[in-house]
């Protein structure tokens, strides 16, 4: 029996955060010894915004690093960068010309991002997630762990391969295309800013203290939890919908601390906070230093990372071009001779 098989990604635009690692890389990490794993660095889906062409490709490579970092090998998935896969740009392209606009208008992170983008929404950010529906369906995932936010994502690219594609391109017996299962943690699904327990913890977002990245220094990350948004209340505890922030701060302590929901909700129920923020920043650095101390390491010898890459690339596209080739096959395209 093959084992079922996991993509996933996250994009290079800048530092990845505790939102990034605790509701998807984690994730990833334990599906790797039981799935067949792909994991891209998805930089095409970076470009959707305006980009800094200098910083796209050490971004990349840093996104790659920081995968490793978190426990990803080599050994047991594939990881790749997405636009050296040219699969994926084609398969867009197919599935473009599938899927209603209206669809794609609906989309909550577009409406969002078009927001702040004002009059310059590009027609790439709009089909943002038809790129995303081809990363997945390129590799017949059965499963695509990711934070809750990319829910409706996920919704999208089943229903553009269960309805525009195997419903109109194949039959019951032949799918051409897989359809995917979202896997959405129950804990960290959903980290929220520390300056607003109400939004969730972005990379966009122009407050720099409402997250705490990856490569963050101990420093920076007790200063960014010593000011994080709290309420005027003694005690912590979970599912106050008044307190949310209180909510997010001890999620994250039960995760990072590894001691869970109900050892460290026992633990916190009294406490103020000045003396619960030191425990978290302390248990944060402690979580976030063999990242780092990975990472660093990595970024110095670029030739392993480049390795890695290229095997990651070679693995990603013998099964890509397969997909592809069904796919145009399906559509009815004249076979390359
Ligand atoms: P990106 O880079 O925005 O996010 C990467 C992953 O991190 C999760 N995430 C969070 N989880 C919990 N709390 C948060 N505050 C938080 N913020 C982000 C996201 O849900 C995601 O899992 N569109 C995807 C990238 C992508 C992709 C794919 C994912 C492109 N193609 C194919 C899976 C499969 C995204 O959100 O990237």
């Amino acid at each position: 029996m093959p084992r079922p098989r996991v993509l996933s990604g996250v994009q290079p635009t800048g530092a990845l955060h505790l939102g990034n690692w605790l509701g998807a890389i984690r994730n990833w990490v334990d599906l790797q010894n039981t799935h067949d794993t792909y994991v891209c660095v998805v930089d095409l889906h970076a470009i959707t915004v305006p980009h800094d062409p200098a910083k796209l490709a050490e971004h990349s490579l840093g996104t790659a690093a920081l995968y490793l970092a978190c426990g990803m090998d080599p050994e047991r998935c594939a990881i790749f960068i997405q636009s050296q896969v040219a699969a994926h740009s084609e398969l867009c392209w197919l599935l473009n010309c599938v899927t209603p606009l209206n669809w794609l208008e609906r989309m909550i992170q577009f409406k969002e991002k078009a927001v702040k983008q004002g009059d310059n929404v590009s027609v790439g950010l709009l089909d943002y997630p038809v790129l995303m529906a081809a990363d997945i369906l390129l590799y017949d995932a059965d499963l695509v762990p990711v934070g809750e936010d990319q829910k409706q994502h996920l919704e999208l690219a089943r229903d553009i391969a269960q309805q525009r594609i195997n419903a109109r391109f194949g039959s019951e017996d032949h799918p051409v295309l897989k359809v995917p299962q979202p896997m959405i943690l129950k804990e960290g699904a959903r980290v929220m800013s520390l300056t607003d327990g109400r939004s969730k913890m972005s990379k966009s977002d122009p407050n720099e203290g409402s997250r705490i990245t990856l490569l963050d220094p101990p420093e920076l990350i007790t200063k960014k939890i010593k000011r994080a948004k709290t309420d005027p209340e003694r005690g912590l505890e979970f599912g106050n919908p008044e307190r949310p922030e209180t909510d997010n701060l001890l999620s994250l302590y039960a995760i990072l601390s590894g001691k869970g929901r109900e050892q460290a909700a026992a633990e916190c129920a009294d406490m103020g906070w000045g003396q619960f923020k030191p425990l978290l920043a302390e248990a944060t650095v402690a979580a976030l230093e063999p990242i780092q101390a990975r990472y660093h390491l990595l970024m110095e010898d670029r030739k392993e990372l480049e390795q890695v890459l290229k095997h990651g690339r070679n693995k990603a596209e013998s099964v890509a071009n397969a997909t592809l080739s069904r796919v145009r096959d399906a559509l009815g395209f004249a076979t390359p001779g």
